[in-house]
C-alpha cells in the first residue's frame, strides 16, 4: 500500500484535498499532518519524522499565507516558506518519495498583459511571492521526481478568506472599498484539489498552472460575491491598491495560464463564476 503524506492538511486546502484523496486514493494510506504534527522550520526533527513513515509521495501545502504578514515579518517568511520547504524537499529526497509543492502566482511581477506560462520568468513584487519561489528552488534542487502546482486567490469552506471577508463586512457597512487595479481568477479549493488529484493519478512532473478560468478584478469578485449572496443594499466603491496602501505591493496582472493542465490531464477548470455560485449554494448555512 502507497502512503500519502500531506503537509500543512488542517489548511483551507488541505482539509479539501485530504477529503478528495481519502475518497479517490482508497488503496492508498493518506497521512495528514499540520503544525502540530510537525513544525517544517526545524530541520532535523522533520526529516527524523518524515523519513520514519517513508511516505511514497509527499504533498507539501503548509506555508506562512499572510501575504503582508510576509513583508512585515520577513524572517519568517523564509523560515517557513523558504527554509521550510527546503527540510520536506530534503526528507522527501532521502525516501525517494515524489514531491509536490503548492506555489503562486505572486512568484510573476504582472508586468505581462497575456495569462502567465510555466515556462515565463517569474520576478516576484513582494516577499511572500519571493520566499515561496525560493522554495520552488529548493524542491527543483533536492528532489528528483517533483510537481510544482501554481495556483491563486483561494477561497473555500475551511479558512478565512476573501469570499468570508466580504461577507462579514457587509454584515456591518453600508459601503465596501475594494481595489480594481488586481486581474487574476480566484480559485475554488474544491476545483482545484480535483486538479491535484489527477495530476497525482497521472504522475505528473514540473511546473503546472491551476486556477478557475475568467479573470477578473477582486472588486467584481466582491460584486459577485455580494450579488449572488443576495446582499443588495451594500454599495461596492472601487479603489486602487495605493488607496488601499496594503504593506505588501500586489502584481496588477497575475493570470495563470492553464493550458498545460488542460493538454496533459483533460481538465478544464469551470469559470470562477461558476464555482462561485457552486461554493456559495453548498456553503449557504455555513456562510450565513
Ligand atoms: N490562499 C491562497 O490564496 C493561495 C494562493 C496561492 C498559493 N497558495 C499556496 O497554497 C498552499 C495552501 O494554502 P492555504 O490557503 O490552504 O494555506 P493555509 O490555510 O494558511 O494553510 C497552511 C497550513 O500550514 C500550516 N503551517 C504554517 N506554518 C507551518 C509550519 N512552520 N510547520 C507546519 N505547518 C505550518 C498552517 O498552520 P497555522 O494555520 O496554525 O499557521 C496551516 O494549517 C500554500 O502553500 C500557499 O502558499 C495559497
Amino acid at each position: 500500500m502507497r502512503r500519502i503524506l500531506v503537509i500543512g492538511a488542517k489548511g483551507m486546502l488541505g482539509r479539501d484535498l485530504m477529503g478528495i484523496l481519502n475518497s479517490s486514493f482508497s488503496n492508498e494510506e493518506v497521512i495528514g499532518w499540520d503544525i502540530e504534527e510537525m513544525d517544517i522550520q526545524k530541520e532535523d526533527e522533520s526529516i527524523t519524522r518524515i523519513e520514519k513513515i517513508r511516505p511514497e509521495i509527499v504533498i507539501h501545502l503548509a506555508a506562512y499565507t499572510d501575504v503582508d504578514g510576509c513583508e512585515l515579518n520577513k524572517e519568517k517568511a523564509f523560515s517557513v516558506n523558504a527554509e521550510g520547504t527546503k527540510h520536506v524537499a530534503l526528507a522527501a529526497s532521502k525516501c525517494r518519495a515524489k514531491m509536490i509543492y503548492l506555489s503562486t502566482d505572486y512568484v510573476f511581477d504582472g508586468d505581462k498583459k497575456e495569462p502567465y506560462l510555466e515556462s515565463d520568468s517569474p520576478h516576484p513584487l513582494n516577499v511572500y511571492g519571493l520566499s515561496k519561489l525560493k522554495g520552488e528552488q529548493y524542491v527543483q534542487e533536492w528532489v528528483k521526481d517533483s510537481l510544482i502546482i501554481r495556483t491563486q486567490w483561494l477561497y473555500g469552506p475551511f479558512g478565512k478568506n476573501f469570499v468570508t471577508s466580504v461577507l462579514q463586512q457587509a454584515r456591518k457597512r453600508a459601503e465596501l472599498s475594494i481595489v480594481n487595479d488586481q486581474i487574476g481568477s480566484p480559485t475554488y479549493t474544491a476545483d482545484l484539489a480535483r486538479a491535484i488529484s489527477e495530476l497525482i493519478q497521472l504522475d505528473a512532473r514540473g511546473i503546472f498552472h491551476a486556477a478557475n478560468s475568467d479573470p477578473c478584478t477582486w472588486y467584481a469578485f466582491g460584486e459577485a460575491i455580494l450579488k449572488l449572496s443576495g446582499v443588495n443594499q451594500v454599495r461596492v466603491i472601487p479603489i486602487s491598491s495605493k488607496e488601499l496602501g496594503r504593506p505588501a505591493a500586489r502584481p496588477p496582472y497575475s493570470v495563470l495560464n492553464c493550458q498545460k493542465l488542460k493538454r496533459e490531464t483533460g481538465l478544464t477548470m469551470r469559470p470562477w463564476s461558476e464555482a462561485l455560485k457552486d461554493y456559495l449554494s453548498t456553503y449557504r448555512q455555513l456562510l450565513s
